[in-house]
């Protein structure tokens, strides 16, 4: 048995601690469960004990010096940071467009010139496992290393069937081998490959036919989600991928309204997806239906911002009653990010969510998106020991000193990684 470890005196501990279950909405999207001079008393990668730092001395008095002290004076501690949201198993990288983007070309020009997720499908097709495996090693230490404990990852740099197990292997492998725990979604339909353009329907056969019942067989994923987007799949293709998968045992996930409104906040609410991404041109029906349905709202302002467009809803979402968590998006076109704090700020300057909920949508929220959230995302008894300590006093300090990296320790599941 290793040494309990003790993290004592957090200028604020935020806990996120409540008796609510489910995804936060609403005033409980506030609700920090914050502890000033906060303890965290932690065994065998588990939480034992959460209170204020009096609480545990009286707690634990018969043996205090059994543990290793964490002094947080001055910091704030909070549950490791979660990113529902990553295309970060992928090969290569595309600086090029965004340069192109820079002199005028549009997301969709590219991708339907043959760049975009097209380059990188090209380029995660040539890359053998051991050099995926290599590369996404790297950006799963930077998401450590900016407090991400947990991240979801999206295969669909493949759209056959080679690739996209290669791609789903690289994230078994790393669940396995890197302290970051990573959830698998398949994503075969992230576009329509180009030896099917024109034969939409005949993908959707095949990934249905020949994709799905392998990767379940496998048990490689644990949600299936589509690109529901002008262009790309429509609405009716949409559905019966994700309702196909649900046979499967796959939780749908939508990447909805990105580009143009599609109807996708709606097919998400009514296909009972655990969540629906993006959402920039979300109607006004689609978020009134994702909050009756309780489906979550990804959203990923890094994307809007580095897409130069207008940030989701979010601020509107969460006073329609929606559940809102945030994510970086992390892939090489659209958002080469894995700054979930710069995430968080964005989604208060840019999507006005207040730092509180900013938080929560990085921690619990995030969870929930996808299916975690009885593990990490708040910092409970039983819970996994995932926690932040960050260099700055207060969530509110965290939120407003903008794109710089506050990150002071990162624990997973009790072992200091950062
Ligand atoms: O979520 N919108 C579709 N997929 C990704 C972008 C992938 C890429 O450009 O490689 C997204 O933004
Ligand atoms: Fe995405």
């Amino acid at each position: 048995m290793t040494k309990p470890i003790w993290i004592k005196h957090a200028a604020q501990l935020a806990t996120l601690a409540s008796n609510e279950l489910g995804p936060r909405t609403k005033e409980a999207m506030s609700n920090l469960g914050l502890i000033e001079d906060g303890s965290l008393w932690i065994e065998d990668g588990i939480i034992q004990a959460v209170g204020t730092t009096t609480e545990l001395e009286k707690k634990y008095s018969d043996k205090p010096h059994e543990a290793e002290i964490v002094d947080a004076t001055n910091h704030l501690v909070t549950p490791g940071l979660v990113d529902p949201h990553t295309h970060v198993v992928y090969g290569g990288s595309r600086e090029h467009e965004f340069e192109m983007r820079l002199e005028g070309a549009t997301y969709m020009d590219i991708m339907n010139a043959g760049g975009g997720i097209h380059a990188t499908t090209r380029m995660t097709r040539e890359a053998t496992e051991q050099e995926l495996f290599e590369q996404t090693t790297r950006r799963l230490d930077s998401f450590l290393a900016h407090g991400v404990t947990t991240i979801e990852g999206k295969s669909g740099y493949g759209m056959n069937l080679e690739t996209e197990l290669k791609q789903l292997r690289v994230m078994k492998r790393l669940q396995e081998q890197h302290p970051i725990d990573i959830v698998p979604t398949f994503m075969g339909a992230h576009a329509v490959p180009p030896e099917y353009k024109g034969r939409e329907d005949e993908f959707v056969d095949y990934l249905i036919n020949d994709m799905l019942p392998i990767i379940a067989a496998e048990k490689l994923a644990e949600f299936n989600d589509v690109f529901c987007e002008k262009g790309v799949y429509t609405p009716e293709q949409a559905e019966r991928i994700l309702e196909a998968g649900k046979r499967f045992g796959l939780i749908p996930k939508i990447h909805a309204d990105e580009i143009e409104p599609y109807g996708g906040a709606e097919l998400a609410a009514k296909i009972g997806a655990i969540s629906a991404e993006h959402l920039l041109k979300a109607s006004d029906e689609g978020i009134k239906a994702m909050a009756k349905a309780g489906t979550i709202a990804c959203l990923l302002p890094a994307t809007a911002l580095y897409l130069r467009e207008e940030a989701a809803a979010g601020r509107k979402m969460i006073d329609a009653g929606v559940a809102v968590a945030i994510s970086t998006d992390c892939n090489p076109g659209s958002s080469p990010t894995t700054s979930m704090p710069l995430v968080m700020n964005l989604a208060c300057i840019s999507m006005r969510l207040t730092p509180a909920e900013s938080l929560i949508a990085a921690t619990y929220n995030a969870a929930c998106a996808i299916n975690r959230q009885d593990q990490v995302g708040s910092l409970e008894v039983g819970k996994q020991a995932d926690i932040v300590i960050w260099k700055t006093k207060s969530y509110q300090e965290l939120q407003y000193l903008f794109g710089v990296n506050h990150v002071k320790s990162v624990w997973k599941k009790g072992i200091k990684v950062v």
